[in-house]
């Protein structure tokens, strides 16, 4: 995990930036939104666990965190799951119902603890309300984002994401050409159904992400962004029905890769040899 910055005062990103040989990094946040009563949005990577729990106990006592919004259930977004419902009593799993369900297969949901949602919904969390979002393009059909009504931040989930050069805390770093091209190889990987999308419908529902007007994006595969840069992102999500679809690498593309993430493995010598 990397280290964890502040998208605004009341927000708080848990980042890890993996390692995508021949790209580059592949962002993945969890975050933590300090309203009244504090929400976690997410819970980062499995092998993060007890960083990410440092993490969040070190912005928000476990015992007062309230919310876990969970965005889908991916493996990317789970991480800790587990342990932050045990360490958190007081904790609430706000997901859509089918990966509360789902999730039952794999680990204890203590199912008297969800709350359930569905895009439309609303979730008044003390000072503040935050609306469930559709993400204009997602790899679960359980995904649901939000938009924090008193901020006006939204939170993408997989929607805006972006294969990166390198770890940033602002999406405003990363060169144009570089943002672009990265969100549309993600957006394509992510979502290879975009590309048989009916184009006029699709622009619908990206005309619904920008009726939002939302000041912030907080994608879970993006630095933060303002919401400055929107425009900018639904004009290069807008071409990724006709860009060129991911292929993915062959079993000798992916040896290679491979090897150019870890340094050859010294073998014990066969007995005798
Ligand atoms: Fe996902
Ligand atoms: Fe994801």
């Amino acid at each position: 995990m990397d280290e964890p910055y502040q998208a605004s005062p009341e927000i708080h990103v848990l980042p890890n930036n993996v390692a995508i040989p021949g790209v580059g990094v592949l962002p993945i946040n969890a975050y933590v939104l300090r309203a009244e009563q504090p929400v976690l949005v997410d819970t980062g990577l499995g092998i993060d666990g007890d960083e990410l729990i440092d993490a969040v106990a070190s912005i928000v006592p476990l015992d007062e965190l309230r919310w876990v919004w969970l965005t889908h259930d991916d493996a990317d977004h789970t991480g800790a799951i587990a342990r932050i419902f045990e360490l958190a009593p007081q904790a609430r799993l706000v997901t859509h119902g089918m990966c509360a369900f789902r999730m039952a297969t794999w680990w204890p949901v203590p199912l008297d603890r969800v709350h359930a949602i569905r895009p439309g919904d609303r979730l008044h969390v003390g000072d503040r309300t935050l609306r469930a979002v559709a993400p204009p393009l997602f790899d679960n059909p359980m995904s649901t984002g939000l938009l924090d009504e008193a901020s006006g931040a939204l939170f993408s989930v997989d929607s805006f994401g972006a294969l990166l050069p390198g770890p940033t805390q602002d999406a405003a770093e990363v060169a144009p050409d570089a943002l672009a091209g990265g969100m549309t190889a993600w957006a394509a990987s992510d979502s290879p159904w975009s590309h048989i999308v009916d184009r006029q419908r699709f622009a619908a529902t990206l005309d619904g992400i920008r009726r939002l007007a939302p000041t912030q994006i907080l994608s879970s595969h993006l630095p933060a962004a303002a919401g400055t840069s929107l425009e900018q992102f639904l004009d290069v999500i807008a071409r990724v029905p006709d860009s060129e679809p991911m292929v993915a690498p062959d079993h000798e593309a992916f040896a290679a890769m491979v090897a150019s993430l870890a340094p050859p493995e010294v073998l014990p010598h066969p007995a005798g040899v």
